[in-house]
């Protein structure tokens, strides 16, 4: 599938990315950096938060809120599908660090999460179809819809991510 191959494409420079938002905030972190739940931890954090600062942007230019750049939102699109697929892999590590906010219930339900996390996956990937087909034309409508692209992942936060006292 010509799509898939053009989103792989693009995963070097997520990871990259990723790499580059795991290592921010001072102070030092509770746990081992070098340790696996450290590792999962620093893994999963950077891939929503990556998902995060392309999900605003997607959000701010299909509402109109900031001019217009096609190729800027075709390439958040495709980066934001790529960093959604990564996401289940990002749990497989079922210990929790004191940073994290997710919900223990997450692998106890895990088939409920799973589920949202295959919508998610399908809505990211239908936008990213849609813009590679028909630009930002046809992707806009699924990004401002009521039930629209980011309501799979808001839906999943209510539920397994706890609020962050700080923001
Ligand atoms: C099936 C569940 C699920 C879905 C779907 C999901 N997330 Fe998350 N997200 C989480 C959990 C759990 C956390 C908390 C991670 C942690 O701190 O361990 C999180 C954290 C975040 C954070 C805060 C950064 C952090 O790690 O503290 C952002 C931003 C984020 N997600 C963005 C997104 C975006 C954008 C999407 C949709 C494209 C999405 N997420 C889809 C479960 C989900």
């Amino acid at each position: 599938m010509t799509t898939v191959s053009r989103i792989l494409g693009r995963a070097a420079l997520i990871l990259s990315l990723a790499t580059v938002a795991a290592c921010g905030g001072g102070g030092g972190p509770s746990y081992d950096p070098e340790s696996p739940e450290g590792q999962a931890f620093e893994y999963r954090h950077a891939v929503m938060l990556v998902a995060g600062v392309k999900q605003e942007f997607i959000n701010n230019m299909a509402r109109e809120q900031v001019e217009l750049d096609e190729a800027a939102f075709a390439q958040a699109a495709i980066e934001l599908a790529v960093l959604t697929a990564m996401m289940p892999g990002t749990f497989e590590n079922q210990t929790l660090v004191a940073e994290s906010l997710t919900e223990p219930s997450v692998w106890e339900e895990w088939d409920d999460f799973e589920a949202r996390m295959d919508g998610a996956i399908e809505a990211t990937a239908a936008l990213a179809e849609a813009v590679l087909n028909g630009g930002f034309a046809e992707a806009q409508p699924l990004v401002v819809a009521s039930y629209g692209t980011f309501s799979n992942c808001s839906g999943c936060h209510n539920s397994y991510r706890r609020s962050d006292d700080e923001d």
